[in-house]
């Protein structure tokens, strides 16, 4: 028979379990960030000590904040060698770029309101190919294939749908 401590125990291990199953089903509709780039703050951040805003390749216009907002870009070190080094830029796989945009350069400054983009390179083929990336378009959106992103990011194919590189940088300076 069930002492009544038993029971009572039972009855608290059953609604630690409810607790447990409600706090994941409380909001469906959260969604914690992919596990390849939710660590992305202690990447290498290329942009450190510059001012990364205006439009310098004319293709902005409505995307990333436009050209009056302040970017930064993040690298991970997978793809860290390849964009910090020369043309022809080939990035290996499991390459994460990632942008973050402000709207202006206060939360520039004050690192508030950000926008993240996310670009991964998820295969890789011997010359630059677009099915090799995909691409997510918030911290926490799953990331896929999209029309979007790479038709824009084709004007970088030459090196490998990604801007912001050596070269593109030292410009910059
Ligand atoms: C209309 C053009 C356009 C579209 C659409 C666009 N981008 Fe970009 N993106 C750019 C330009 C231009 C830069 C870099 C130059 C700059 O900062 O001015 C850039 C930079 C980036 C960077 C930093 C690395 C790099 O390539 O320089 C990431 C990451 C990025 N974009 C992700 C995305 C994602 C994800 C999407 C889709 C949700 C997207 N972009 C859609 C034009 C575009």
């Amino acid at each position: 028979m069930i002492n009544t401590k038993a029971k009572a125990g039972i009855a608290i291990a059953i609604a630690g379990v409810l607790v447990a199953g409600c706090a994941s089903s409380l909001n469906p509709f959260a969604r914690e960030a992919d596990e390849r780039w939710a660590d992305y703050k202690t990447w290498t951040k290329i942009t450190e000590g510059k001012t990364g805003t205006g439009d310098p390749t004319g293709l902005i216009k409505t995307v990333h904040k436009g050209p009056d907002g302040y970017r930064d870009v993040y690298v991970n070190d997978i793809g860290k060698a390849a964009l910090e080094g020369s043309a022809p830029y080939l990035f290996p796989a499991g390459s994460i770029v990632i942008k973050e945009q402000f709207g202006s350069k206060a939360d520039w400054e004050a690192g508030k309101n950000a926008g993240v983009t996310v670009s991964i390179k998820a295969t890789a083929s011997d010359t630059v190919n677009r099915d090799d990336w995909i691409w997510a378009d918030s911290y926490t959106a799953k990331a896929g294939p999209s029309a979007f992103c790479s038709g824009c990011h084709t004007a970088a194919i030459a090196s490998d749908f990604v801007f912001t590189h050596a070269d593109f940088l030292a410009a910059q300076e």
